[in-house]
């Protein structure tokens, strides 16, 4: 059998662009200017410029940047923050990071993200923020769900961790709301060699709280005009995004075409969905995750590719409200019930751009023969 095919390979990356990142880390190390510094904001400016805003601050970690651009448009103990339950877990730990409640929203039977007409029920008058996840690459419904914050006079904070470059009606993830949070960390198709993070916003306010908030609130040298953290991009991880920023858009070309390959090969299948978009989105895939129903289809799958020796991801096996992290706060099944169903039916198939034909085909095969094909 040939190798395992990954979900994630960042070896390869490594072998197509390593004297690039090796340039870009001697040149951090030989600068001496390692925490933020003329690397950091050369990549704010750049982050900016593709996400199509005015300002990005770099931080730690997609965690941080959400919890710290929560903070920054005001969001603290008492306040609600109407959220989805399909997600990864910091985007709930970030509300209650800040002390704040989530109120969950059901996500569109359809797709995986947040449903304004259900976030439209959730809001109440103790909401004080709305957190739209875009996953696995693609752009939430914003235009209704901007409307629904305009309406109820709340910010919208974006959870943009996974679709750097996603678009809908023209404009890009992170460009809608009051802020936009990315992470970098390394299965992100803007990869770090590390952790690494940033907010983008348009309000120079916004934007001015978080550079005071990730560096301890303090705009100068032993005055601390805030309780802030530490949680600053390190020129190190700048200077690797920024060698890996020319490459993204071929990469995302590159997971397109593995996506148009994927419907070629598994359109046909009865019970399996297959991700689609509509006309004015651009999806950037960061996951491949289709939907198999019944549950022995599911089962039958997945035994097929852990045969073909093919890595899957089940991103997500249980909605957050169903987490042990959130103790009394945990709500029961049936709160959600699309979240629900598609934990249920999730499976990501590996999508990375250096995935060849025949890995393609390998994996095509294996999900075929689990259906019976
Ligand atoms: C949707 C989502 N939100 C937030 C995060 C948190 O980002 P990080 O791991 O960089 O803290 C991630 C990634 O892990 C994510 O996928």
């Amino acid at each position: 059998m040939a190798r395992r095919v990954p979900c994630v390979d960042l070896a390869g990356e490594y072998a197509e662009i390593g004297p690039a990142l090796e340039e870009a880390v001697l040149r951090v190390l030989r600068s001496g200017a390692y925490v933020l510094g003329p690397e950091t904001q050369a990549f704010e400016r750049e982050l900016a410029e593709r996400v199509g805003v005015r300002f990005a601050v770099g931080v730690a970690s997609g965690t941080d940047a959400l919890v710290l651009a929560l903070r920054a448009v005001g969001v603290g103990p008492g306040s609600e923050v109407v959220t989805s339950p399909f997600s990864y877990f910091a985007t709930v730990e970030a509300i209650h990071i800040v002390g704040a409640r989530a109120v969950y929203a059901d996500i569109e039977p359809d797709g995986f993200n947040l449903d304004p007409e259900s976030a439209e029920r959730a809001v109440t008058a103790r909401t004080s923020a709305l957190l739209p996840v875009h996953l696995f690459g693609r752009c939430a419904d914003m235009a209704p769900l901007c409307a629904l914050g305009d309406a109820a006079g709340v910010p919208v904070v974006e959870d943009a961790a996974q679709s750097i470059d996603a678009r809908r009606a023209g404009r890009a993830a992170g460009a809608w709301g009051a802020a936009g949070c990315f992470s970098f960390y390394p299965s992100k198709n803007l990869a770090a060699a590390g952790d690494a993070g940033a907010v983008t916003t348009e309000d120079p306010e916004v934007a001015e709280a978080l550079r005071l908030l990730r560096s301890h609130g303090s705009r100068q040298r032993d005055h601390h005009e805030q309780i802030g953290t530490n949680s600053r991009l390190d020129a190190l991880q700048a200077a690797v995004l920024r060698a890996k920023l020319p490459y993204l858009e071929s990469w995302t070309r590159a997971r397109s075409e593995l996506a148009r390959g994927y419907a070629e090969r598994l359109a046909d299948l009865p019970g399996l969905e297959l991700p689609a978009a509509g006309e004015d989105e651009g999806l950037v895939w960061n996951q491949y995750a289709v939907r198999c129903r019944p549950e022995p289809l599911r089962a039958a799958v997945v035994k097929e590719l852990d045969a073909a020796e093919v890595e899957w991801r089940h991103f997500y096996p249980q909605p957050i409200y169903r987490q042990p992290a959130l103790g009394s706060e945990r709500l029961p099944e049936g709160t959600c019930p699309e979240a629900e169903r598609a934990c249920r039916e999730v499976l990501c198939l590996p999508i990375h751009p250096r995935l060849s034909a025949a890995d393609l085909d390998r994996v095509a095969d294996a999900v075929r023969r689990g259906a019976g094909r």
